[in-house]
């Protein structure tokens, strides 16, 4: 009951890790959670909301590259639940033959719900504070080269994240912004995987590299991201890998001072 009298969002939270989150948020006692996803998943919708009957479930469809629609579900959420202390950021695509729509999901939706969840949540608007997680992958610290689209952008999550996590940002607002970088999960996201990618050439590349991936659940991927809830360590990085989560330390290679 680790999350009891917490509120939180997911978003992603209807399919894939999202939804796990969603299932074992609400199972560590979390007492309101709004789900916003593109997807209508009403059938797994019902159960949650049957398992946990004294607990609020709201549910948004909404797209998470839609800035406005981010910005005004925040503010339906903040009206309907008072206050929101846990944002974890899921929702993602993979399909790099779709360039732009790939940039406004992964890339474009984590910075939106981020910047709408910063300005619910920090004390400087008279907010709690709280912990926002944002999803990167493996790919984002080390180019996996049949998936570039993709990786640029989960690279461009931890570097925003980070910049975010920065402790100067947290004084004032009371806001951790982490992010998790997870090694290939069992999900739907594999569904076709060598349609979606964007040289067909490497083709029979990408089948032997998915062959031997060390491979995990979405809901051993979930247990880690509320283990890295409770850490609260902010600007940190971490990788899930194995059904482990572990910290990593980010490497500083510019500091932007003058040479003496
Ligand atoms: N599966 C993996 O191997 C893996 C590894 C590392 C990171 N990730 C990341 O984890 C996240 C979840 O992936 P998954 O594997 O559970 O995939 P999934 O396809 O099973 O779930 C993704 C969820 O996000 C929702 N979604 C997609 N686009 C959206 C949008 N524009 N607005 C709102 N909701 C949207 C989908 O409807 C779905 O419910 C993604 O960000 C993915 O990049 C996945």
């Amino acid at each position: 009951m680790a999350f009891r009298g917490k509120n939180a969002v997911v978003t992603g939270g209807a399919g894939g890790i999202g939804l796990q989150v969603s299932r074992q948020l609400l199972a560590a006692g979390a007492s309101k959670l709004a789900i916003i996803d593109l997807q209508d998943n009403l059938e797994e919708f019902v159960k949650l909301r049957a398992a946990h009957p004294t607990q609020s479930v709201m549910t948004v469809k909404m797209d998470v590259a839609n800035k406005k629609g981010i910005e005004a579900t925040y503010e339906e959420i903040i009206r309907t639940f008072g206050s929101i202390d846990i944002v974890v950021n899921i929702a993602g695509i993979f399909n790099d033959k779709e360039v732009q729509r790939t940039l406004l999901v992964n890339l474009g939706g984590i910075i939106n719900s981020s910047l709408s969840a910063l300005q619910c949540m920090s004390k400087e608007n008279g907010g709690n504070g709280g912990i926002v997680v944002n999803m990167s992958s493996v790919v984002g610290l080390d180019p996996m080269f049949i998936i570039p689209v993709y990786g640029a952008t989960k690279a461009g999550i931890i570097n925003f994240t980070r910049c975010l996590g920065n402790d100067s940002f947290y004084k004032r607002s009371g806001i951790r912004f982490v992010t998790v970088c997870p090694g290939a999960t069992m999900t739907d996201m594999f569904t076709n995987f060598t349609e979606k990618i964007i040289f067909p050439e490497t083709s029979d590349e990408t089948y032997k590299i998915l062959d031997r991936l060390n491979k995990q659940s979405a809901a051993d991927v979930s247990r880690c991201i509320l283990n890295v809830l409770e850490k609260e360590k902010n600007g940190a990085v971490y990788v899930i890998e194995g059904k482990r989560v572990f910290p990593i330390e980010m490497k500083t290679y510019w500091t932007g001072k003058e040479q003496a």
